[in-house]
């Protein structure tokens, strides 16, 4: 049944594209050739970003890129479209089910490396984010929009996309692109596919009606495919799929196997573990994050001289509304959502206030939450400022400019915010959580709390403003945290055993 409903749409690439060119891949494959890898993401930061994912698709492929043929797969969106450059069209996808056809184009980075763009105005050429419109709601259409993800990264994998590239290997990332390893395991294509879990809150939970429209089989529609307690899942069908699982930290990875951080996905993880199937890579942290030589900076410094971070604080506290001062200065660059623990950091803000810190705040997300950051920012004028919004520039000059970085998130899957706020001699106080865990070390490279209330967080503020009254301790702590290792080859050297082990599984199938 799945397979006539497959060879179907298979024969309709036979038609509308040059299959028969994989006669190249058969050419180049006895000509030692390097594996092919088709990384699929959702944003990447070249063109758009909505958090750390958007960074991690810039540069993991760019570390992965001296070992393998790396490509990219990506939504042609206006932000997309409109920095790329030139873009060939060099096919088109037929449409199935009730997903539309679309053109594919190849560009290429700055840097050389190529992108696939998927272009079908009708889905993505809006205004507002890869994931919601300019209020903040979800597109109404992103099971169709990312299921035309999925589906275009089977067909590129299988050669029906780029007649002279096909992949031996699909990198997936998140719930966006989780279908196309159930689409190619439909279609009886062994191609091993790697799923990386940036956040398991975010699923890609559809309906069960929608089914149909997105060729998904209704044999499917049960414990052991893409059903998840009645409703469809992108992010489980991508679990359940994939040869391998990898997420962002070794600590959530273990995390995530149990029913507190599982997100109702913990069964199918501690199978997946047990099977040597799930593993935990930290993300790297990219070396354009340094403060000797950062653009946005009013004054750069280093580890071995941090007296530039003087006249970044003072910018910071004059753009922020907040008095000059001598005192520790606090910062938070947050999405305003519940994992943050925004509300605790907003709790927190008394305690820091009263023993002569400022806090400055930027961020948006959760209408609640901006508005109680505003209210606290009128409570306490010039100690605590806050910015709603995106701004990458203030972003960097807070992390320069500051003495900590308010990091009390609830769960943390790696978390970049922390790895900058290091890199520029700014402290992370943070909840002992996922990728937080792995990459602070308490009492030297930043301060770490074991519960995420506000009893535990106060208590390790406390520890950090002890700190600050002590300028050796505050200063060896400091160049400790700038002197963490940087780069991702680290990252990168991991993943490709994770690729070799992704291999050995698919040709098991
Ligand atoms: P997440 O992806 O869960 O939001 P990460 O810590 O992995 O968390 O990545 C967040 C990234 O977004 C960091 O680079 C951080 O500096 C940036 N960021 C978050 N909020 C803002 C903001 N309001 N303005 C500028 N940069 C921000
Ligand atoms: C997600 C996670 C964050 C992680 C990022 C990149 O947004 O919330 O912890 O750093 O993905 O992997």
């Amino acid at each position: 049944m799945l397979e006539t409903l497959y060879s179907e749409a298979d024969a309709a690439f036979a038609t509308t594209n040059h299959v028969g060119l994989n006669q190249d891949r058969q050419t180049s494959i006895s000509v030692k050739r390097r594996q092919s890898i088709l990384f699929v993401t959702s944003e990447i930061a070249d063109y758009v970003k909505a958090g750390g994912l958007g960074e991690v698709s810039a540069a993991l492929p760019r570390a992965l890129r001296h070992h393998y043929d790396v490509r990219i797969l990506i939504p042609g969106y206006r932000q997309v479209l409109s920095q790329i450059g030139h873009i060939e069209e060099i096919g088109r996808l037929p449409s199935a089910f009730g997903i539309p056809s679309c053109g594919l184009g190849r560009g290429q980075t700055k840097d050389g490396l190529t992108v696939y763009v998927l272009l079908c105005p009708e889905l993505y050429e809006r205004d507002g984010s890869p994931y919601v419109d300019a209020l903040g709601v979800d597109w109404k259409d992103n099971d169709i929009r990312f299921a035309r993800l999925g589906l275009a990264a089977a067909d590129i994998a299988c050669g029906h996309g780029d007649a002279l590239w096909r992949a031996d290997l699909l990198h997936l990332n998140d719930w966006p692109s989780g279908l196309a390893a159930a689409y190619l395991t439909w279609r009886g294509q062994h191609i091993p596919t790697i799923l990386t879990i940036h956040n398991l809150a975010y699923q890609g939970l559809f309906e069960r009606d929608r089914l149909s429209s997105l060729g998904i089989p209704d044999a499917a529609f049960h414990i052991n495919g893409v059903e998840f307690y009645g409703k469809l899942s992108f992010l489980k069908a991508g679990i359940f799929y994939a040869s391998h699982i990898t997420t962002v930290s070794a600590t959530y990875a273990k995390e995530i196997t149990r029913p507190e951080f599982g997100c109702g996905l913990d069964g199918l993880l501690r199978t997946r573990a047990r099977q040597g199937r799930l593993d935990g890579i930290i993300n790297g942290s990219d070396p354009s994050w340094d403060p000797a030589k950062d653009p946005y900076l009013v004054s750069r410094f280093s580890a071995e001289n941090v007296r530039g971070k003087r006249a970044n604080a003072n910018n910071v506290r004059k753009n922020f509304g907040l008095a000059l001062s001598n005192g520790p200065l606090f910062a938070v660059v947050s999405r305003l959502v519940h994992q943050k623990g925004v509300d605790l950091a907003i709790s927190a803000a008394e305690t820091i206030v009263s023993q002569g810190g400022q806090i400055a705040v930027i961020g948006q997300g959760e209408p609640r939450f901006e508005a109680e950051l505003k209210a606290l920012a009128q409570r306490h004028p010039g100690s605590v400022g806050v910015k709603i919004g995106y701004d990458e520039g203030d972003a960097r000059r807070m992390y320069a400019g500051s003495d900590f970085l308010l990091m009390p998130s609830r769960f943390e899957p790696c978390g970049l915010s922390q790895m900058y706020a290091q890199r520029f001699g700014s402290l992370p106080i943070a909840h002992k959580t996922g990728g937080l865990a792995d990459t602070i070390e308490d009492g030297v490279t930043g301060f770490l709390f074991g519960e995420p209330c506000l009893y535990r967080f106060t208590d390790a503020i406390k520890r950090g403003l002890e700190t600050f009254r002590s300028r050796s301790r505050l200063s060896a702590m400091r160049r400790a945290a700038m002197s963490r290792p940087l780069g991702w080859d680290r990252s990168a050297t991991k993943y490709k055993d994770v690729y070799e082990r992704a291999c050995q599984v698919a040709a098991r199938a």
